[in-house]
C-alpha cells in the first residue's frame, strides 16, 4: 500500500511511441512507429564523445551549456540565415528538445493562460501547459492538406492568450510552414505580448529543394520566440537527449531560472563532441538530400499498393492514408497490423483534436534500406 497522490495528469496515459514500440518488440515486427534511426549515429562523433570523457569532460557542465557549443550554435545560426544571436545570454543548451519545451512552457505559463496548439500536434506540449495551470486552445489542420487556417487563428486570439506553439517541418504530418505561413503569424502577433514556441528541431529534414522558413527570420517573431532545436534528430543520436533553445535575453533569463532547477546543466562530454562536429557544416547540410533518398525508396517501393500519400516535404515520417483498405479506427488498424502484418507504425488519430480519425498512419523512413524493402513489402501486401 502506498500513500495516494492526486495526479495532476489524470487523463494522460502511457505515450503512443511507449505503447507502439513496445507492442513491436513482443510482435517481432519492424518498428516504423517510433521516430529514431536503426542505423548509428557517425562513428567521428563517438569517437569525439570518447575522447572528451578521457579527456577528462566529466564533471557538471556549466548551467547554460559550455560556451564553446553555444558559440558554435550562434556561428551556423549566423552562416545558415544571417542572424546573429549572442551564445552569452541568448543559447541555452538543453536534455533534448523535450526539456526545452518543458521549460519554455514552464517559464511562461500562468494559471489561466490560453495557449494555441496545431492539432495533429506532438504529444507533449498539451500536458506540459496543463501541469502550469494553463489552458491549450487546439486548433484542427485541415485533414488533408495539414494547412494552418489563419482566420481561425485570428479567432482563437483573445486576452487571455499567452502562448502559441508552431512546429515546422511538422511531426506527425511530414509538412512545413511557408514563409507566407509565417508573415501570416507575424501580422498576428504584431504588437502583441503573445509569445511563440517554435519546435524546431527537424529543421535540417526538408525535402525538394524547399528552404527552412525558422521563426528566426521573422523581427516580429523572433522578439517574442522560444526556438527549439534537437541534435538528436539532426545527428541520428536521439539517446544523447541533447538539444538547446534559442530565445531573446529577457525569455532566456527566465528560461534558465526555470531550467537550473529542473536540470540545472546537461551531459557534459558529448557537448564538448558536438562542438567540434558541428563545426564542419556538411555534416549537417547534407541531411535533406540523405533522408530524401531514403523517402524517395520507400515512396517508389509502395506505390502499387493500396495506401493512398502525398510526399512528405520535411521529417523522417510519412503518412500513409488507408481509406481505401478498410474502415477501421486507425489505433485497432495499426495494433493489428504490428500483431498480424509484423510492421509498426503510429496512429495520427492520438495527436489529433477529440481523436479525430482520419485513416492516417504515421510511418517512419530513419531507416536502413534493407528495414524500407522489408517494410514496402508488407504494406505492398495489404
Ligand atoms: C516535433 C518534435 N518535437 C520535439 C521532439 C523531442 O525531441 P528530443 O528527443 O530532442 O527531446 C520530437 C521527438 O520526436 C518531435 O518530433
Amino acid at each position: 500500500m502506498s500513500i495516494p497522490i492526486k495526479s495532476k495528469l489524470p487523463t494522460i496515459k502511457t505515450n503512443i511511441f511507449t505503447v507502439m514500440s513496445k507492442l513491436a518488440a513482443e510482435c517481432n515486427a519492424i518498428n516504423l512507429s517510433q521516430g529514431f534511426p536503426n542505423f548509428n549515429t557517425s562513428k567521428e562523433l563517438v569517437q569525439l564523445a570518447n575522447m572528451a570523457m578521457i579527456n577528462g569532460h566529466n564533471q557538471y557542465a556549466p548551467m547554460p551549456g559550455i560556451f564553446s557549443l553555444r558559440k558554435a550554435i550562434s556561428q551556423k545560426m549566423e552562416s545558415l540565415y544571417n542572424i546573429s544571436f549572442n551564445p552569452e545570454n541568448e543559447i541555452t543548451i538543453t536534455a533534448g528538445a523535450t526539456q526545452a519545451i518543458f521549460t519554455a512552457i514552464a517559464a511562461s505559463i500562468h494559471k489561466g493562460d490560453e495557449v494555441i496548439i496545431f492539432k495533429p500536434a506532438y504529444d507533449c506540449y498539451e500536458p506540459t501547459v496543463e501541469l502550469f495551470g494553463g489552458k491549450s486552445i487546439p486548433i484542427q489542420l485541415d485533414p488533408s492538406t495539414f494547412k494552418i487556417d489563419w482566420q481561425k487563428v485570428k479567432g482563437s486570439i483573445n486576452d487571455k492568450t499567452k502562448m502559441i506553439i508552431i512546429n515546422s517541418p511538422h511531426n506527425p504530418s511530414g509538412r512545413i510552414l511557408s514563409k507566407d505561413d509565417m508573415i501570416q503569424l507575424e501580422i498576428l502577433l504584431k504588437g502583441t505580448k503573445i509569445l511563440l514556441l517554435s519546435d524546431e528541431v527537424y529543421e535540417h529534414i526538408i525535402f525538394d529543394g524547399e528552404k527552412h522558413q525558422t521563426a528566426a527570420l521573422f523581427p516580429a517573431l523572433v522578439e517574442r520566440a522560444f526556438i527549439i532545436f534537437s541534435f538528436g534528430k539532426t545527428f541520428h543520436n536521439t539517446g544523447w537527449k541533447l538539444g538547446y533553445c534559442i530565445a531573446p535575453a529577457e525569455l532566456t533569463k527566465e528560461f534558465r531560472n526555470v531550467h537550473q532547477f529542473n536540470v540545472f546543466s546537461v551531459n557534459h562530454p558529448t557537448q564538448v563532441a558536438l562542438t567540434a562536429y558541428i563545426k564542419t557544416s556538411k555534416n549537417y547540410l547534407e541531411l535533406p538530400s540523405f533522408y530524401q533518398a531514403k523517402r524517395d525508396l520507400f515512396l517508389s517501393l509502395i506505390k502499387d499498393s493500396r495506401f493512398e500519400f502525398s510526399p512528405s516535404t520535411g521529417t523522417y515520417f510519412q503518412l500513409l492514408n488507408y481509406k481505401k483498405i478498410t474502415d477501421e479506427y486507425d489505433c485497432d488498424f495499426a495494433i493489428r497490423l504490428t500483431k498480424e502484418k509484423k510492421i509498426a507504425s503510429i496512429p495520427v488519430s492520438v495527436f489529433n483534436n477529440n481523436n479525430f480519425d482520419g485513416k492516417d498512419l504515421r510511418f517512419c523512413f530513419a531507416k536502413t534500406d534493407d528495414t524500407l524493402k522489408e517494410a514496402a513489402e508488407i504494406l505492398c501486401g495489404i
